[in-house]
């Protein structure tokens, strides 16, 4: 059951990296109103790389944690979505994207170039350039779903702290695969974590070029 629905303004100020969850489980429609945030996304070419396995059995949440340096919060998740990347997606769907581009109002010349220029990018990346090409794209959509989920007063935990291999064993996922982040989700249990702070503006932001301060 959701609590505390929140504005998109709340949901970012008020979110916290959530230590620990109660466990209880996720309504399907609500886990499908998160992952439809994922999925409307934008990618480059509108490829659409993203893959996710929404893990929320016991069983699967154990092993899951096994792989995640025993991070507790694996396991007491109502659902951990896995979010990866998958390298050969283009080479798959390339196709589907332009014939449902089209359906949309894509035009000729649009699809045409994409047709062409789009094999001869992605064919030109090194494993390091696809996997920071993938980290890109996936985590737009993981933004996207953690945000809804804060939205519709769920909590969350984004984590990096994960083994590649044994994640890729647990899931049984394909060698074209690249785990970027998993997204815990469920209701804090305890306090929240601390509020670590940001940085003030001036720190990061800087207005025309690098170094001025950008004016407000
Ligand atoms: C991509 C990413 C990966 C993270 N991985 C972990 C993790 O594996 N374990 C963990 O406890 N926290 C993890 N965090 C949470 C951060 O430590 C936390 O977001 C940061 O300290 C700021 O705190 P806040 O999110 O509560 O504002 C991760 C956050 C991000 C964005």
């Amino acid at each position: 059951m959701t609590k505390n629905k929140k504005t998109l303004s709340q949901a970012i100020q008020e979110r916290r990296a959530t230590p620990s969850f109660d466990s209880a489980p996720i309504p399907a429609e609500d886990l499908r109103q998160i992952l439809d945030a994922g999925l409307h996304a934008p990618s480059g070419y509108n490829l659409q790389p993203w893959r996710f396995v929404v893990v929320q059995s016991a069983e699967q949440k154990k092993k899951l944690r096994g792989a995640s340096y025993n991070q507790g919060k694996v396991e007491e998740a109502s659902a951990v979505i896995v979010a990866c990347g998958d390298s050969d997606g283009w080479r798959k769907d390339l196709d589907l994207i332009l014939e449902q581009g089209r359906k949309g109002g894509m035009p000729e010349s649009y699809a045409a170039q994409a047709q062409s220029s789009v094999p001869n990018y992605m064919s030109s990346f090194s494993s390091g350039q696809m996997q920071a090409w993938l980290n890109k794209q996936v985590m737009l959509a993981f933004t996207h779903m953690m945000l809804m989920a804060e939205v519709m007063g769920y909590d969350t935990a984004p984590m990096e702290g994960f083994e590649q291999d044994k994640v890729h064993e647990v899931l049984r996922l394909p060698l074209s695969y690249w785990v970027v982040a998993l997204l815990a989700i469920g209701h804090a249990k305890g306090p929240d974590k601390f509020d670590g702070g940001r940085f003030e503006i001036g720190h990061t932001v800087f207005g025309e070029e690098f170094g001025k301060p950008l004016k407000l």
